[in-house]
């Protein structure tokens, strides 16, 4: 008989700072450090990661990450740290950088290479064997949630494929969300981040409940462990905010209160989905990525709508919330009111980023094997449904 599950957990950093100024005060949320090891993301304008350290004693700088770090960023990282022996790390940047910083801060202390924490069978699967460093995570985009999160995304460019690093001794002691570090941050960027946001709340807000599945332990209890009325309440702070805020903040970075929305929006997103878990729109964007290289936060965007429209015949009345938060007009329904948002702030679909009809079936394919993202979608899907899916998001 199907016992189902009672019991919830809620995750996420040891504190969560947020505000205007809140980088300049990141030094006090950390323990006395003598020596602290910044990631950073080398596009960022200095001012930023200057606030960030103002008040630490003696930084060392790690600044050679790219977008979708491969394996060699990571390795160069956790060698610089375990060449200066830092106290404590910070990442400031976007998602990659924070998954750099994260995987950096864990690791230090202990043995081994990245690929052996990754997970299996690309990986060696190995379990973080206690805690890292002590780690502030630092967004300088509204998007990727990977300050709130215990996951990092590792890329494998010569093999086609991504891998992630997991561990709850990954979560940073401190998040810091400071929205006066993302005014400078292009439109395009700003685009792409804030649809991801949007996609983490929708895709938490719809995913199956918590109780949908049977009951564990606390050592045998997924990470994506279902909806739950907190994760609720955070999706409900998100999804009105990036309606509300997304075009502006793309149409002008300066926009302070803007930002201030999306800045908040993606951090409560991240807090969701790092507990409820996700679906197929990114089940297609993860497969999308590694086979094709397309970047997340487009990719995400490019097929939200028409994930959106699959899975809204099982959760109508969360759809119909949805339409409404981001202002759907009287013909629309949530699917179109994301669609119009995503084309407002410049975001095709599959098409306009390389992908075509001929790579539909392989798509479908890869999307498949990701067991993990497809089990929260809230409607069944085989592989017909995701090349559908994938069809009508070209
Ligand atoms: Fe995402």
């Amino acid at each position: 008989m199907f016992d189902p599950e009672s019991v919830w957990a809620l995750s996420g950093p040891d504190r969560t700072v947020f505000g205007d100024g809140a980088l300049d005060e990141l030094a006090g949320h950390l323990p006395d450090a003598g020596t602290t090891l910044v990631v950073r993301d080398p596009g960022l304008p200095d001012t930023v990661v200057e606030r960030a350290t103002a008040g630490l004693p003696r930084v060392e700088t790690f600044a050679d990450v790219d977008p979708d770090p491969p394996l060699a960023a990571f390795e160069a990282a956790l060698e610089r740290a375990r060449a200066v022996d830092p106290d404590v790390v910070v990442g400031v940047g976007g998602g990659s950088t924070m998954d750099v910083a994260k995987v950096t801060g864990a690791l230090a202390p202990h043995d081994g290479s990245v690929l052996d924490y990754a997970a299996a069978p690309t990986g060696g699967g190995e379990s973080v064997p206690g805690p890292g460093l002590p780690t502030a995570a630092v967004p300088t985009t509204s998007g990727t949630g990977s300050e709130t999160t215990p996951v990092a995304v590792v890329s494998l460019p010569d093999r086609d494929l991504k891998v992630g690093v997991s561990s709850p001794h990954l979560y940073p002691d401190v998040a810091v969300v400071d929205p006066v570090a993302t005014v400078s941050l292009p439109p395009g960027p700003t685009a792409a981040s804030g649809l991801d946001a949007l996609a983490h709340a929708v895709e938490a807000y719809t995913t199956r409940r918590f109780d949908a599945k049977p009951a564990a332990g606390p050592d045998s209890r997924p990470d994506y462990g279902g909806r739950t009325p907190l994760t609720d309440a955070l999706c409900r702070t998100a999804v009105p905010r990036v309606g509300q805020s997304l075009r502006r903040a793309v149409d002008n970075g300066q926009d302070l209160a803007a930002r201030r929305e999306m800045a908040l929006a993606s951090h409560a997103a991240g807090r969701a989905f790092s507990n409820a878990g996700l679906g197929a729109a990114h089940a297609i964007a993860m497969a999308a990525g590694s086979a094709f290289h397309t970047p997340h936060g487009e990719t995400v965007g490019a097929v939200l709508p028409a994930v959106v429209r699959y899975n809204a015949p099982s959760v109508p009345e969360r759809c119909a919330e949805v339409a409404d938060w981001l202002g759907a007009g009287p013909d629309e329904d949530a699917a179109d009111a994301v669609e119009r948002l995503a084309r407002d702030v410049g975001v095709g679909g599959l098409a306009s980023l390389g992908v075509d009809e001929s790579a539909v079936p392989a798509l479908a394919e890869r999307t498949m094997a990701l067991e993990r993202l497809l089990a929260g979608n809230p409607r069944r899907l085989d592989r017909d449904a995701v090349a559908d899916i994938c069809r009508d998001a070209l």
